[in-house]
């Protein structure tokens, strides 16, 4: 694409963000934190917390020399804290590694601790005029969306493929490289964004219109094409809602388990979900028994007297619930006993309905069961 860098710059001077404190800076140790400090914080955050930063540690020989733990505190509320462990670590590198000057090779930058490809590109840009490309998620967007690029970002081919297009775009002379990153970055942050690109609104002219291939193809808010995202495993277990009157029977989960060291209602083991099985109704007959169901989710001790005291058991709904990882079906089944058996081991409690309030219950259980407790008209909130 031709004259590409010099539009891009053309548009940064009259439309990009202007006079952020650290586009002015060519320290690489200032450039830097800024990279750092902006990955994952918003700019009117950084606006606050830089100056402040850079005032505690203002050389990356005071930096390094700093305790952790001082340089944690002087993170806090800025989030993703192995950035700041990562700061520590880098600039003890640099120290050791190459006598306290950033190296301007975005190769030898990206060697340090906590920079990636594109960081080492901005911090190269920046401070050292180095021709060095940046590829950050914005940067991938205005390129996919520029060049009509199909291919699933995620993929190694459509990655390598966008790399090579940032080398090729960069401005001829390495002086523009610092205002030219800006503006890429800039664009990206606020003109070809992911959802409200400035294309499709009435007010402002893209000057890259006539040439990007989303736009010209109406494609603009489909590109780039993420990867499918391969579905997480699915299980199924049966959960045990024991009753008698107004208290249920629950069990306190293992501190490391998922819902660690929650109240929840006893439950099988997970086995995996049968393909294609249908979500089962009400109706449908019930393979297993009252004594099937206890034998998979209760002790073994007490578990006969246990029996002796319900009624047949229901089918209850089945629950889905999403975790990051994995999908659970929980199979309820009421069951009614005439009396509170008392089990030994202590994680088995019975417990009235209205004091489930003062217990840490799994959200789809605590929705569960205050449902029962309304129906009863309790008051579940305190
Ligand atoms: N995000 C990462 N680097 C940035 C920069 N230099 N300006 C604005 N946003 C950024």
């Amino acid at each position: 694409m031709k004259y590409f860098a010099n539009k891009l710059i053309a548009w940064h001077g009259k439309d990009g963000r202007q006079g952020l404190p650290w586009q002015s800076i060519r320290d690489s140790y200032a450039v830097w934190v800024s990279e750092i400090m902006l990955q994952q914080t918003q700019v009117a955050t950084v606006l606050e917390r830089y100056p402040r930063f850079m005032k505690r540690f203002p050389t990356v020989k005071k930096l390094a020399a700093a305790p952790l733990d001082d340089i944690l505190a002087e993170w806090a509320g800025l989030g993703y804290y192995s950035r700041a462990r990562n700061l520590h670590a880098c600039a003890k590198q640099v120290m050791e590694e190459f006598g306290g000057q950033f190296p301007s090779d975005p190769l030898l930058l990206e060697q340090l601790k906590g920079i990636g490809r594109s960081t080492a590109g901005a911090i190269a840009a920046f401070a050292f005029h180095e021709r060095a490309p940046i590829l950050d998620a914005n940067v991938k967007r205005i390129l996919a969306r520029l060049f009509g690029i199909e291919g699933a970002i995620q993929e190694k081919a459509v990655n390598d493929q966008l790399w090579l297009l940032a080398k090729k775009l960069l401005p001829k002379n390495a002086v523009d490289m610092p205002v030219y990153t800006q503006a890429l970055m800039d664009f990206g942050a606020t003109w070809c964004t992911s959802r409200k690109p400035v294309c499709l609104s009435d007010l402002k002219k893209c000057p890259f219109a006539k040439e990007c291939q989303a736009s010209l193809s109406d494609q603009v808010l489909l590109l780039p094409r993420k990867a499918v995202k391969a579905k997480s495993p699915e299980f199924d277990c049966d959960m045990l809602l024991l009753r008698h009157g107004d208290s249920v029977l629950l069990q306190k989960r293992p501190e490391k388990a998922i819902w660690g060291g929650l109240w929840s209602l006893p439950e099988s083991a997970w086995r995996p979900k049968e393909k294609n099985s249908a979500t089962p109704s009400e109706e449908d007959p019930i393979h297993l028994t009252t004594k099937d169901l206890f034998k998979l989710v209760l002790p073994d001790e007490k578990r006969a007297t246990a029996l002796k005291t319900c009624q047949p058991m229901e089918r209850g709904p089945e629950i889905k619930h999403v975790f990051t990882h994995r999908r659970l079906w929980m199979q309820i089944w009421h069951v009614s006993s005439s009396d509170t058996v008392k089990f030994s081991s202590d994680n088995l409690k019975w417990i009235p309905l209205r004091q489930l309030g003062k217990y840490g219950l799994p959200q789809p259980i605590k929705l569960l069961l205050q449902g029962l407790s309304l129906a009863r008209g309790d008051d579940l909130k305190n």
